[in-house]
């Protein structure tokens, strides 16, 4: 195995605040524990949460690196004691907890995935932290199926743009909310069946009348607050709503006899502060159920822009205006 340097360049939150608090730091390379491997990044993920955890409302769960970063592509150059030996020198994608925007990141085995035939470091750096969390939250908490339809907001977002790639790989039909009608255009684009304007039409009526009067079987919400009520009122029966985040806030109020009358079920989920166990079973599932198809040329992220991991703070003024379609990846030169 080739020697690693003993330090390496991070991006590093210098103190809570805006993009500019993103610098680069030396580091130690660090080194790989057991059921975990060390990393030489090709790419990274930037993901909403790493925002978050940059403005100081998202902290790092125990244990986890303090550097954001949240999903990376590369090369395994060092195994942890007891582990397979044969998985040095493999091209792996990863969900990890922290620590992502550097030159080398450990990752625990499980959460290791190959990267997909076809794919570059960047589109496999641009995979895990959607492709878990979309995953979990519309096949396994919401159990979606084949023929059925779901109300996706955040329709040109990474969670989103994901969510209507996988909806459609598997027969699932998607109705989008965006917040200008290019976002729109661009997330039919993508698959999306319906995609609503939220800054000039009432979703709630555009899902009645695009199902007939039934409502969809699921609905993937990042917003919270008042849309809750109202994703409520666009749920079938027997629907169910599924929380990821709760932009407009985390308090709501329901009318609770819909719940009972029409068989709803509320649920949601957080990925990060989930066991390495949890994640090795997410991740071992993913790998027979999605990967293959991938590999087929079935699916690609959305990919929005690259940039040099050295600019990370411009990566995250992007991401924060809100204008990206998709995932911004940071890339790191060999
Ligand atoms: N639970 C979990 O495990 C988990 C994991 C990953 C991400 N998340 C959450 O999922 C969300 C998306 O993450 P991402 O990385 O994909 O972020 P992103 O690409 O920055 O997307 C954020 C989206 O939120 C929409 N949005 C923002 N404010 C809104 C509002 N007031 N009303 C309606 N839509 C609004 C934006 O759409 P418009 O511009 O069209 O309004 C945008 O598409 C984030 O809130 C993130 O924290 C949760």
């Amino acid at each position: 195995m080739t020697s690693l340097p003993a330090s390496m360049t991070a991006i590093a939150i210098r103190e809570p605040g805006g993009p500019d608090v993103l610098v680069p730091e030396a580091r130690p390379v660090p080194q790989p524990g057991p059921g975990e491997v060390l990393i030489r990044v090709a790419a990274a993920g930037v993901n909403r949460p790493d925002v978050l955890q940059r403005m100081g409302f998202y902290p790092p769960p125990p244990g986890a690196s303090d550097l954001p970063g949240l999903e990376v592509a590369g090369t395994v150059v060092a195994v942890g004691p007891g582990g397979d030996p044969e998985l040095s020198g493999q091209a792996v994608c990863a969900l990890v907890a922290g620590g992502g925007y550097a030159e080398y990141c450990l990752a625990p085995v499980g959460s290791c995935l190959p990267v997909p035939a076809g794919f570059s470091m960047a589109e496999a750096a641009a995979l895990p932290e959607t492709v878990f969390t979309v995953w979990h939250n519309l096949f396994e908490r919401a159990y979606v199926r084949e023929g059925e339809t779901v109300l996706i907001h955040g329709g040109t977002s990474g969670i989103g743009t994901t969510a209507i790639g996988l909806c459609k790989l598997f027969g699932i039909r998607t109705i989008v909310t965006c917040g200008s009608g290019d976002k729109c255009a661009a997330a039919t684009a993508l698959g999306a069946d319906l995609a609503v304007d939220y800054s000039g039409q009432d979703y709630v009526e555009a899902v009645k009348a695009f199902t007939g009067g039934k409502g969809v079987n699921v609905v993937l919400d990042m917003v919270g607050g008042d849309y809750v009520p109202r994703n409520l009122e666009c749920l079938a029966d027997d629907g169910r709503h599924v929380t990821i985040a709760f932009q407009r806030g985390a308090k709501v109020e329901i009318d609770i006899s819909q719940v009972m009358r029409r068989r709803l079920t509320l649920t949601g989920s957080t990925l990060r502060a989930r066991s390495a166990e949890f994640k090795a079973l997410l991740a071992d599932e993913i790998h027979r159920t999605l990967w293959p198809r991938l590999s087929n040329g079935g699916w690609k992220p959305a990919m929005d822009r690259s940039f040099p991991l050295a600019e990370a703070s411009a990566a995250h003024a992007r991401m924060q205006a809100g204008a990206h379609v998709g995932k911004i990846v940071l890339t790191i030169a060999d």
